[in-house]
C-alpha cells in the first residue's frame, strides 16, 4: 500500500508553500523505517565487519550480510554475485577498469546508448583514451526509444565485446527493451551490463529474466540512503575479473612482497564499507517490497498519464521522450523561458525540479537542445502535485510572455 505519510520530508514547506518534490530521479526521498534503520544501527550496533571477533562486530557483520541476501533474493541472483559499491557509477567503474582492461584491447567496440547518462559513459571514454576501444551509440526513434534496427546492426559488428545501456533513460524516462538485446548480445558472445540506476525503483529487476552479465543500481535512487550500490556479476564472469581496489578484506593474505585474493564477493569489498548505508538500502527494499511493484507501477503509469494530458495544454511545453512504455520522468522545453529560470522561479513555489543537462549531455546534444526542466515523479507524488505544478508553470509561461 502507497502511504506517503511515511516520508516525514514530504510535509515540508518551502517559503510557506508544501514541497512537491519532482526530483525523484536525481535522490528519492527516505521513508521512516529507512531513517530508523540507519539511526538505529549507529545508536545500537555501530562496529566494523568481518574483522572482530566480538559480539558487537558479529551482530554487525551479521546485519551487513542479510542485506547483501535480500539484495539478491531482490534481484534474483546470488549472494556471491552481489558486490557492495558506493553506487552505480562506483559500479560501472569497477566493470570498466577491472573486467574492462582484463578483457578488452585496442580496436574492440563498445555499445551504448546515446541517451547514457555519464556514468556510463565516461568511463568508456577513459578506456578509449587508455587502451583505444571504441564506443558506438545507439540512435533514438523520435518518441525516445531505441532505434532496434540500428542497435541490432550494430551489435552485427565483428570487433563488439560489450554492450553497456541503461534500463531506463534519467532524462526521457523510457523503459528499453533490454532483454532483447542481451540476448541477441548472448549469441554473439558479446558481454552484457544494464545500468538499473534509474529503474530499480520502478520496475521489478530479474538479473535471470535480463540474462544480463553485469547490473548496476544506486541505493539512494530507490530510496536508500546515499553512497551505497550494488554491481551484480554474474559468477563465473567476476571468478574471472581481477579485483579493482587493493586493501583489507579483499585479501586471503599479505606478505612484504605478495598478496593473496579473497573469495566472492569480498574479493571487489576492499576497506571498510558503507555499513550504516547497506542497514539503510535492506530497509529501503523491505519498504518497497512492502508497497509492492504492481502498486508502484499502477500508481506511476496513472501519474505518468495524467501529466503527460495535462501538460499538452500548454502549447509553449515540448516534451521529450513520448513512448509509451515511460516511466513519470519528463523532460521539457519551455519556448521564451530558459530551463534554469524555471527551476529557479518554480522552486520558489515550493516545486523541487532539475534543470540542466542532467548528466546527459551528449543525450542534449543529441537532441538538440543545452538543457531541459526535467520533471521526476515517484509513487508517492500525486495528481494534485501536477495540477499546482502545471498551474505554477502556466502562470510563468504567461508572466514571459
Ligand atoms: N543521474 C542523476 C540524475 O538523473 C544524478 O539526476
Amino acid at each position: 500500500m502507497i502511504r506517503r505519510t511515511d516520508f516525514p520530508i514530504l510535509n515540508k514547506k518551502i517559503k510557506g508553500q508544501p514541497l512537491v518534490y519532482f526530483d525523484n530521479a536525481s535522490t528519492a526521498q527516505k521513508s521512516r523505517p529507512v531513517i530508523e534503520a540507519v539511526s538505529n544501527f549507529y545508536q545500537n550496533d555501530n562496529a566494523n565487519v568481518h574483522r572482530g571477533l566480538n559480539p558487537l562486530a558479529d551482530e554487525a557483520t551479521k546485519k551487513y550480510e542479510s542485506v547483501r541476501n535480500l539484495v539478491a533474493d531482490f534481484i534474483g541472483a546470488k549472494k556471491e554475485e552481489i558486490i557492495f559499491t558506493s553506487g552505480a557509477t562506483a559500479g560501472v567503474n569497477l566493470v570498466a577498469r577491472s573486467w574492462g582492461e582484463a578483457n578488452l584491447r585496442a580496436g574492440d567496440i563498445v555499445v551504448l546508448s546515446i541517451a547514457e547518462h555519464h556514468a556510463n559513459i565516461v568511463p568508456w571514454l577513459q578506456l578509449q583514451k587508455k587502451i583505444g576501444i571504441k564506443l558506438e551509440y545507439i540512435p533514438l526513434e523520435a518518441d525516445g526509444s531505441w532505434d532496434l534496427l540500428a542497435a541490432k546492426k550494430l551489435l552485427n559488428k565483428r570487433r563488439v565485446r560489450l554492450l553497456a545501456v541503461s534500463q531506463v533513460s534519467n532524462v526521457l524516462g523510457i523503459i528499453n527493451p533490454v532483454a532483447q538485446l542481451t540476448k541477441l548480445a548472448k549469441q554473439k558472445g558479446i558481454v552484457t551490463l544494464i545500468d538499473a540506476a534509474q529503474s530499480v525503483a520502478h520496475l521489478k529487476i530479474d538479473v535471470k529474466k535480463i540474462a544480463c552479465d553485469f547490473l548496476v543500481f544506486s541505493g539512494h535512487k530507490l530510496g536508500g540512503p546515499t553512497g551505497i550500490g550494488i554491481l551484480y556479476g554474474r559468477q563465473e564472469l567476476l571468478l574471472a575479473t581481477p579485483p579493482f581496489m587493493g586493501g583489507g578484506d579483499m585479501i586471503s593474505f599479505v606478505k612484504s612482497d605478495s598478496f593473496g585474493v579473497s573469495d566472492l564477493p569480498y574479493k571487489f569489498e576492499a576497506g571498510t564499507p558503507n555499513i550504516a548505508g547497506v542497514v539503510g538500502l535492506g530497509a529501503a527494499l523491505k519498504y518497497l517490497e512492502s508497497v509492492g511493484y504492481n502498486s508502484i507501477h499502477k500508481q506511476e503509469q496513472g501519474l505518468t498519464i495524467y501529466f503527460l494530458q495535462k501538460i499538452k495544454k500548454l502549447k509553449a511545453v515540448k516534451i521529450f521522450g513520448t513512448a509509451k512504455a515511460k516511466l513519470p520522468i519528463f523532460a521539457l522545453t519551455i519556448n521564451g523561458i530558459h530551463p534554469h529560470d524555471a527551476a529557479d522561479i518554480l522552486g520558489q513555489a515550493g516545486i523541487i525540479l532539475r534543470a540542466g543537462h542532467h548528466c546527459a549531455q551528449p543525450l542534449h546534444d543529441y537532441l538538440g537542445v543545452p538543457a531541459t526542466l526535467r520533471a521526476s515523479l515517484s509513487f508517492y507524488n500525486t495528481k494534485k502535485e501536477i495540477d499546482y505544478f502545471v498551474s505554477k508553470l502556466a502562470e510563468l509561461i504567461k508572466a514571459f510572455k
